[in-house]
């Protein structure tokens, strides 16, 4: 395994009942990529997250992480340990706390990854004021790099649909994330929120280094930000490439459309609107 390996998943399988929702998956992701997962709905993209933030065991397989000391099993770290492990996500259907601030929304998910213990906090010593005073500094940082200054106080409740979407990405920012897992960051947005998306999607990955896994339906946002693109269909992978040669993998195409005679309609004509694979 090389050092350029944030994360490795390998044979995984996981049944639930009769299904079999995802069947011998294994992807590398890399150190600073943003990787993608596509595939039509119900291909189990969603649950290899769900393996990956510990939600679900997998039936089989494993998935390694890279952490301070080499690669670590993450099948065998408890769920509450993975967001210290520098692993954050987002949810396909914005998890947020809708009666408190944008503020305190960011507060909040930051102390997934306190490091205090409970006496130290009811004393409130030292070390709890200054985490305090860097969750705080973290925070303002964050809303300034998603331009959120104008709703930082605005109760989450009261919020337009896209810019909530902004708020979960600051939300899992705020954790100082080493991966950070997008659960189809578009999903819900017009084109031209899909398009701000695209621009935080490539800022946090140039310049906040950060890795990327992401789920995504939307074609022209899967080819814009996207380095490596795995396409899933009933549990199974389909293809991994660039997102030019997933596209046009006959696999890849049967899988969304039932046929490749359709070709056409996966390849947009310059200039025209996005192409959004079938949902
Ligand atoms: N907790 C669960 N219990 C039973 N079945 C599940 C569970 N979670 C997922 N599944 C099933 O696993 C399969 C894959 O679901 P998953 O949510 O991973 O798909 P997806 O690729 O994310 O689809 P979408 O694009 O619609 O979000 C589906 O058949 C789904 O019904
Ligand atoms: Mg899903």
């Amino acid at each position: 395994m090389t050092d350029d390996i944030l994360l490795s998943a390998q044979n995984l399988s996981v049944r639930f009942g009769g299904v079999l929702a995802v069947n011998n998956v294994g992807f590398e992701v890399r150190r600073g990529e943003v990787f993608t997962l596509i595939g039509p709905n119900g291909a189990g993209k969603t649950t290899v997250f769900n393996l990956i933030s510990r939600i679900y065991t997998p039936t089989a397989g494993t998935i390694a992480y890279a952490g301070p000391n080499g690669m670590l099993p993450l099948t065998d770290q408890p769920p509450h340990k993975v967001a210290g492990l520098g692993i954050a996500r987002t949810f396909q259907n914005i998890e947020l706390f809708e009666h408190a601030s944008v503020l305190h929304n960011l507060l909040i998910g930051r102390h997934t990854r306190r490091e205090t213990g409970l006496w130290a906090d009811m004393l409130f010593t030292r070390r709890v004021r200054d985490a305090e005073v860097r969750a705080r500094e973290k925070a303002e940082e964050i809303i300034d790099f998603l331009d959120l200054q104008h709703y930082r106080d605005t109760l989450v409740a009261g919020l337009p649909y896209g810019v909530r979407k902004v708020v979960e990405l600051a939300r899992a920012l705020c954790t100082e994330p080493r991966l950070l897992l997008l659960d189809e960051p578009s999903s819900g947005l017009n084109v031209e929120e899909t398009d701000d998306m695209a621009f935080w999607i490539q800022d946090i990955q140039h310049e906040l280094g950060i890795t990327v896994l992401m789920v995504e339906h939307d074609m022209s946002l899967v080819s814009k930000v996207s380095d490596r693109v795995l396409a899933m269909n009933q549990g199974e992978v389909v293809a991994m490439g660039t997102p030019r040669e997933v596209q046009s993998h006959p696999g890849v195409i049967e899988a969304y459309l039932g046929t490749i005679d359709d070709v056409s309609n996966l390849r947009r004509p310059a200039g025209s609107a996005p192409a959004r694979m079938a949902r």
